[in-house]
This record gives structure tokens, C-alpha cells and sequence, in this order.
């Protein structure tokens, strides 16, 4: 089995300047700014709505994870992982930020954690937000719009219908899994757009497939 942390060993540390820049300026009380209006950020003058999407590697029963690990090993997606999600803003919930090395956030990009336990001391290199309210306050102060959810199951599953894709890389293997994602294929709001061709990855046969949401429901 893998663990997180040889999974995104290459992405850790040492903790990125910019990174905590805006932990920091963020770990004053929130102002929540509520109601049902779309969350956007000002860029370059403009209002631009905040786009979110889920990535994540799944086995062929759409498990994600067994005993707080990833279950394969896969060179080949995790440089995709990383190359997407570079100087973006990622997602995750507190077990997923646990399982990477020391506990600690992925360099080169703003890391947001769900948590209503953690300390938001700002000091920790990565945002805590307590619940979505605070999320969508939190992504609204990122001078970045794109988002991508990282895991894990339960962080999708609160996340997913506010995601307008899905990056899915799917192994044709059963990992015995405890932690799943929603299978899109049953799911009607979701479609898919693009599927790759089957190709080795370490030990294992993988297929990369882009997903889209029909109506994603806003931020
Ligand atoms: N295959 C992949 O691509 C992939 C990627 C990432 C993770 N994973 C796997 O996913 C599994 C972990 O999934 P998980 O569901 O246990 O963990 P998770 O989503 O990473 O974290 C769950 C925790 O996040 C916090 N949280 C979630 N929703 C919240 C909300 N609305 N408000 C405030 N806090 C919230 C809670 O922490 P508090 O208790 O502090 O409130 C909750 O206990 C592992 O097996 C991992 O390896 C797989």
C-alpha cells in the first residue's frame, strides 16, 4: 500500500512564501459574506467567479483509499497531479492533510483544509476553514480561481456538485478499498467529455477521463 506520503513526497516542503503570506492575512476573524450570491474574486479589476474541480485517482469500484492510504503506486499520475495543480489553490480535508509527510501542506500551492479542529494559528503553512460558509469566504480572498479539490471521500462529497469537472484517473484494479468516490458514471448531473487510452503506469493499467457537471451548482 502507499501512503500519502510517498505519494506527494516530491510536492513537500520547504513551505512556500506566498503560501504563507496568505495564511497569515487570513487568520483574522472571517467575515462571512453568506447568502446565495456566486463567490468571485477581483483579478485585474474584474469580478471572476471561482471555478472548482475535484482530481483524483480511483480503483475500478471508484475507491479512493484504504486506512487513511492511497492503494497504487502511479509515477505517471502523480506528475499529472502535479503539473494541474501547480500555483493553484487545492482543497482538502483535515485526515488527507494527516496522511502527507509531517502533516504538512504541498509546496507551490495555497493549501485550504477543512477542519472544524484545527487551529487556525496561520502559522502552519495552510488555511483553515471550519465549514463551507468559511470555505467560500476564504476562496473569495485567493487571487486565484482555479480550485481543485484533492480529497478525500468525505471533503469530495461535500465539494463535488459545486465542481464543474472531475479529473479521473481510474486503475484497472481492485484496491480493497474503505473510502469511495461517487460513481459519475450513474450519475446524470455528470458526463463524460474525454476519455484518454489505456497506458502503464508503475504496475498498473490506467485510463485518464475528464468529467463535466451539467449544472454546477454555485459557489
Ligand atoms: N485517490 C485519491 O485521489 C485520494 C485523494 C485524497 C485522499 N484520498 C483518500 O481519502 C481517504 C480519506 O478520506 P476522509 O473522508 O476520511 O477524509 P478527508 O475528507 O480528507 O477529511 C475529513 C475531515 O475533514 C473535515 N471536514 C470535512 N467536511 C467538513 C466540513 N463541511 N466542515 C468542516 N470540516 C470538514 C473534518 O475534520 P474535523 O474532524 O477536524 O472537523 C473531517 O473529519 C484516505 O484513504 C485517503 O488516502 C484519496
Amino acid at each position: 500500500m502507499t501512503s500519502h506520503a510517498q505519494y506527494y513526497e516530491e510536492n513537500l516542503h520547504p513551505l512556500q512564501d506566498k503560501i504563507l503570506k496568505t495564511a497569515n492575512s487570513l487568520s483574522s476573524p472571517f467575515y462571512l459574506t453568506g447568502g446565495t450570491a456566486e463567490t468571485t474574486i477581483q483579478l485585474n479589476g474584474k469580478e471572476i467567479p471561482v471555478r472548482m474541480k475535484a482530481i483524483l485517482h480511483c480503483d475500478k469500484n471508484w475507491g479512493i483509499g484504504k486506512n487513511n492510504s492511497l492503494m497504487f503506486r502511479l509515477p505517471k499520475d502523480m506528475s499529472f497531479f502535479r503539473r494541474t495543480t501547480k500555483g493553484k489553490t487545492v482543497v482538502m480535508g483535515k485526515n488527507t492533510l494527516l496522511s502527507l509527510p509531517e502533516g504538512k501542506p504541498l509546496k507551490d500551492r495555497t493549501n485550504i483544509v477543512l477542519s472544524s479542529s484545527l487551529e487556525k494559528d496561520g502559522k502552519s503553512g495552510f488555511i483553515v476553514a471550519s465549514n463551507l460558509e468559511e470555505l467560500k469566504a476564504v476562496l473569495s480572498r485567493i487571487d486565484n480561481e482555479e480550485i481543485y479539490v484533492i480529497g478525500g471521500a468525505m471533503t469530495y462529497r461535500l465539494l463535488l456538485p459545486y465542481c464543474d469537472e472531475a479529473l479521473v484517473t481510474k486503475v484497472d484494479a481492485d484496491g480493497n478499498a474503505d473510502a469511495f468516490f461517487e460513481d459519475l458514471d450513474k450519475n446524470p448531473s455528470w458526463e463524460l467529455v474525454e476519455e484518454g487510452p489505456p497506458e502503464k503506469d508503475g504496475e498498473f493499467t490506467i485510463r485518464f477521463y475528464r468529467y463535466k457537471n451539467k449544472q454546477p451548482r454555485k459557489l
